[in-house]
């Protein structure tokens, strides 16, 4: 049986294991896949020790999945600078990054956002924010506004995108003079630790989607302080996780899954845990 796993750090809440036993379900594939944690320091030697044929890489590794694959990265996993999946060519591995399409894919087609055009706020400069902001460009959004508390950060991302013309670093500082976004994405990982640096309610208007990149507990506060400015909608991440897994599936098996049934089984899942609290 072909075995495949998701690395990480923490790693034993990660839905992906659930989500690829539900697509192998649907396309009638038999495999394994199981959650390994691993940290800078291991990730290379339990990935060798795994056996595996391929893997999801999640925090803090994509960039470590990145160094790992040397020059065997595709163009989308280039502009990133990080790698979520990994496919094994015989003794190497290639990898790539479905994160940005998956987010796109959730946006445009689960929830039928047209992002020509649009004037978007990227809250971070991490890892995450330099997963989704080439695939936000490629989607025709007029402007990319990129605010991080560590304003450098935010220039070395606008840099690398080099695309001066539609893409504008800030610092944290600048947020209110910034005036009104059709879509916010919250890409730091300051909720992870229960804190959001306080955001101007005029950042949304009654058109705006503000999305986060995390579910469950890490997108609370965003999705809170969403609602509370008064945007159209609020969004988790748990759509982008399943499409960017879809994608990943296509690339292990040739298959594309239909996310549609499983992204329901998630967020029901979700909501019930959300009312029991
Ligand atoms: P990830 O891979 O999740 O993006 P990362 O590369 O460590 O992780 O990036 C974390 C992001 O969250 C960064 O943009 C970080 O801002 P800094 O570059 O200034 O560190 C942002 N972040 C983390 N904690 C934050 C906080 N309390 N307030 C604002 N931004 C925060």
């Amino acid at each position: 049986m072909r075995r495949y796993a998701v690395f990480g750090s923490p790693v034993a809440h990660s839905q992906s294991p659930r989500i690829h036993a539900a697509f192998a379900r649907q396309a009638g594939i038999a495999l394994e896949y199981v959650a390994i944690e691993a940290g800078h320091a291991d990730f290379a030697s339990r990935l060798a020790a795994s056996g595996v044929d391929g893997a999801s890489v999640t925090l803090p590794l994509k960039e470590d999945a990145f160094a790992l694959c040397g020059e065997r990265t595709s163009a989308r996993a280039q502009r990133a600078g990080a790698v979520n999946t990994l496919i094994r060519e015989g003794a190497h591995w290639r990898g790539d990054n479905t994160d940005g399409l998956g987010l796109v894919r959730d946006l445009t087609e689960r929830h039928g956002l047209d992002l020509r055009d649009r004037r978007v706020l990227l809250l971070g400069a991490g890892g995450a924010a330099r997963g989704v902001a080439p695939a936000l460009l490629d989607a025709g959004i007029r402007a990319l506004y990129i605010a991080n508390r560590t304003a450098a950060r935010a220039d070395a991302l606008a840099d690398a995108l080099g695309e001066p013309a539609r893409v504008h670093p800030r610092g944290w500082d600048d947020l209110p003079a910034l005036g009104e976004f059709d879509l916010l994405v919250n890409a730091t990982s300051a909720t992870r630790g229960g804190a959001l640096p306080a955001l101007p309610m005029a950042l949304a208007a009654p058109r705006s989607v503000a999305v986060d990149l995390g579910y469950g507990e890490a997108a609370v506060a965003f999705l809170a302080w969403a609602r509370a400015a008064g945007g159209a909608q609020a969004l988790d991440g748990l759509g982008m996780l399943v499409e960017q897994a879809a994608e990943s599936f296509l690339l292990w098996h040739g298959v594309r899954p239909d996310t549609d049934p499983v992204y329901a089984q998630l967020r029901a899942q979700a909501d019930a845990l959300v009312s029991a609290d």
